[in-house]
């Protein structure tokens, strides 16, 4: 797995074929941040989510606060039925549509297949939240992902960033996008970097 950050395996103009292995994504930041009654006082929609690219760490700070490993048998940030962890997140950005595997801490590109820039809408990133229906209920899948959302909800708000979680998402699109036959994409959420 390599170690390079993603704007520089960018700027470094490899082919989206060479892109198809894992990159890691840098420790996330575990410490600081807003304390817990202010970052929910400061919880809030915002639309505005125009924004700068996201660096690679704080992509691993925003993904790890949203369902990241915090303990030795890979439980999460979010809770989810049963222990099943079903809720996965793809990350689009300007520079691509990425999924995320929380236990490596890692960035896959998926190869573009349509065209997902006016999805992205000039926000930072757009995540995308989805599951695999053979491992947990459709009833267990739509409440473990509002978990997930609050938690980018409270993240943004302790960063001063914008967001807003979408039930307005082309679902068809990202099904594509994302060729995951089994999966069912249930949510999105736009982040405003600011
Ligand atoms: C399940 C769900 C779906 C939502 N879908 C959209 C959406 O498609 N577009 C949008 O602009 N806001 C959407 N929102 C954001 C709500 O409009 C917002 O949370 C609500 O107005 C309350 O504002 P607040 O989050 O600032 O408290 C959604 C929120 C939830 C919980």
């Amino acid at each position: 797995m390599k170690q390079y950050a993603i704007a520089t395996i960018a700027a470094l103009g490899l082919a989206a074929a060479a892109l198809a292995e894992n990159v890691r994504l840098p420790e996330p930041e575990k410490t600081g941040g807003l304390p817990l009654m202010e970052a929910l006082a400061k919880r809030a929609t915002s639309r505005r989510t125009q924004g700068q690219a996201p660096t690679p760490q704080q992509l691993a700070d925003l993904l790890w606060a949203a369902n990241g490993v915090t303990r030795p048998d890979g439980k999460r940030t979010a809770p989810s039925a049963m222990d099943k962890r079903e809720i996965e997140i793809a990350v689009l950005t300007a520079e691509g549509l990425y999924t995320w595997d929380p236990e490596a801490n890692a960035l896959a590109e998926t190869p573009a297949c349509v065209d997902l820039a006016p999805e992205l809408r000039g926000a930072s990133a757009l995540l995308v939240y989805h599951y695999n229906k053979a491992l947990q209920t459709r009833e267990g899948a739509l409440v473990d992902c509002g978990f997930v959302g609050q938690n980018v909800y409270l993240f943004c708000a302790s960063r001063g960033w914008n967001t807003v979680f979408l039930g307005t998402v082309d679902r068809a699109k990202f099904a594509v996008a994302l060729d995951r036959g089994e999966d069912e994409i249930l949510f999105a959420q736009r982040i405003g970097v600011r």
